[in-house]
């Protein structure tokens, strides 16, 4: 079992001392090791079971320390920094040699964010190092949004949690880099594509063609899978092709009579799609932890955050 607490000291201690932790951020939780330091970084691989080809982001507390591992900051990724950081946005950038090769699976670009959470920030200024962490789910499986998610699964392999309490954005990061001019979205998340358009003159392109896409190899097709099948489609369709006992109803507002409410979650009453993001994976979780044939759920209206849930969604089916 891990420690799940509140020491910054003690998350400080164990990360300067190459050791691995699992800190809290507005998106979700992470696990984390010294960006710099190569035996660390190994360790995450390691607990999460990540092939080598798949890399992390880096995490900072400031452009400042930022500048200090990137070659450059291009100024149309700068000016998108100086506004959406601290917060939910990944710059892919050029790396300088301190970030060890294994942080990029080898890639010349480095993925960069300032994380919003007020926990990890402290822990971030009292280190002098960034810290590398993917989300602190074993490989291919579900981001936890809180303590406990990854105390579940990981609690046996790692020694310490941060508690920063359930995420505040729950889905990870929106992910872009910039080519020629064009502002490339390699994953959706929380800044979306019509906050970038307000502050960048870029054209805007998603290349979030799932299961394709090299330049991310973490955005492949079976990502964020659970273990119970997840079929997507027209709930009161799909409800009379099997035996209401036997499946469960990942629903966006709406309530089934014919299913028992056990075996149903509704993302949110109110039909709020930033309350559908903070309980998408615990409700991916609850639904898995049921003995049933297979989850069905429909897609969320395709609008704000709720592109980034059904992307998180079509994944999670494939
Ligand atoms: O919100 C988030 O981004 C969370 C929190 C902990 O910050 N982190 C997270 O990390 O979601 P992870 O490892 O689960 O997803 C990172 C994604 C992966 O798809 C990975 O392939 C991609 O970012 N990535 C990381 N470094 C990259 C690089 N240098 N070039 C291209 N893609 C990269
Ligand atoms: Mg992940």
């Amino acid at each position: 079992m891990a420690i799940i607490g509140l020491d910054v000291n003690y998350a400080r201690f164990l990360l300067q001392s190459n050791d691995i932790v699992a800190i809290p951020t507005e998106t979700v939780y992470g696990l984390a090791a010294n960006a710099c330091n190569e035996h660390a970084v190994y360790k995450i691989f390691s607990a999460k079971k990540r092939p080598s080809f798949d890399p992390l982001i880096v995490h900072a507390h400031s452009i400042e320390q930022i500048k200090s591992i990137v070659t450059i900051i291009p100024d149309q990724l700068y000016e998108l920094a100086k506004v959406f950081w601290p917060g939910p946005l990944t710059i892919l950038l050029p790396k300088k040699r301190i970030i060890p090769d294994i942080v990029t699976s080898g890639l010349s670009q480095v993925a960069v964010r300032i994380p919003n959470h007020p926990l990890i920030l402290d822990l971030l200024r009292s280190l002098d190092f960034p810290l590398a962490a993917p989300s602190a789910n074993p490989f291919g499986y579900i981001s936890p949004t809180t303590p406990q998610h990854v105390e579940d699964q990981l609690g046996t392999i790692i020694s310490y949690i941060l508690d920063g309490g359930p995420c505040q954005v729950g889905l990870e990061s929106t992910i872009v880099s910039i080519d020629n001019d064009e502002l490339i979205i390699h994953r959706p998340g929380a800044i979306l594509t019509d906050d970038l358009k307000k502050v960048s003159k870029c054209k805007i392109k998603s290349s979030t063609n799932i299961g394709s896409n090299i330049q991310t190899p973490g955005a492949m097709k079976s990502h964020y899978a659970p273990k119970n099948k997840l079929i997507l489609g027209n709930v009161d369709e799909l409800i009379l092709k099997f035996d209401p006992k036997r499946i469960a109803i990942l629903s966006f507002d709406k309530h089934y009579e014919s299913i028992s409410k056990e075996k149903q979650y509704i993302l949110s009453a109110q039909a709020s799609l930033e309350e559908a993001a903070r309980n998408l994976f615990s409700a991916l979780r609850y639904l898995d932890s049921l003995n049933v044939e297979c989850i069905i759920a429909t897609l969320v209206p395709d609008i704000g955050i709720g592109v980034a849930i059904n992307d998180r969604l079509q994944r999670a089916a494939s």
